[in-house]
Formats: C-alpha cells, structure tokens, sequence
C-alpha cells in the first residue's frame, strides 16, 4: 500500500522565522508559504534531494496545530505523509482492519492538490500519518 515518503511536517510557531532558517541558516531551496483554509494552516515546503518537509504554521481560531503548539511551544514533528496509488481503497483496507481515519472519513484536496487523508495517531504507535494519492 505504501509508496514513498512524500513529505515530514514540522508544526512551528513562526513561519517566517523557520522559513528563515531553513532558507538561508540550513540552504535548503523553500517554497512560497502557501494558506489552506479548510486544513487550518499556513504552509511551506523545503525541497530536498530525497523528500520534502513541510512547514506547519496555524491559521485562523480553530487550527488543528494550535493545540499541538500549546503543547509544544517551539515547535515539533507533527505528521508524516505516505504516498499511495488509491487513497479510497487504502481507507478502505485501513478502516477494515480497525484503523481509524480523521474527518468524515473523506479525502480532502491536500496542498499538492491531491487527495490527502490523515489516520489516528493512536492507531499508528503515535504518528499522525498522512496518505497523499499520487
Ligand atoms: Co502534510
């Protein structure tokens, strides 16, 4: 079911500041930050030879990141991100084995403009997993 590791994503408390680092501290080529109203963040990708790491900034009150970050106040891993070639069959497959997916059960468009999915962190030894169809 798993293909490639698509991205790792990183919640931070200041976009503009991680994006500072990673640009011109760390030289990784970034992307231009990137809003996604209906998944609550603001968001950056560092492009790297290998994979990508997403930057995760909160957008608006009811941002899913803002309860991670009141947690972790400087920032922390926040998900990983598979790549599969069905999401609706690997959600399907999942959830027949008992896993359970986040939301209504339904792929939303995800920053690549694909459909993404996220599975509970409880069922995946605590690691938010996004699956990304590509
Ligand atoms: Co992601």
């Amino acid at each position: 079911m798993l293909g490639r590791v698509n991205h790792i994503a990183i919640a931070v408390p200041d976009l503009g500041i991680a994006t500072t680092m990673y640009r011109d501290t760390l030289g990784a080529r970034v992307s231009q930050a990137q809003a996604l109203p209906e998944h609550g963040v603001t968001v950056v990708f560092v492009e790297l030879p290998n994979t990508k790491v997403e930057l995760l900034e909160p957008l608006g009150p009811e941002s899913p990141i803002a309860a991670f970050l009141e947690k972790n106040p400087s920032g922390g891993m926040h998900h990983i991100c598979y790549e599969v070639d069905d999401i609706v069959a690997a959600r399907d497959t999942l959830k027949a084995a008992g896993a359970r997916v986040l939301g209504d059960g339904n792929p939303k468009t995800g920053a690549h403009g694909k459909p993404v999915l996220f599975l509970h962190p409880k069922d995946f030894n605590g690691t938010l997993i996004e699956l990304e169809q590509v």
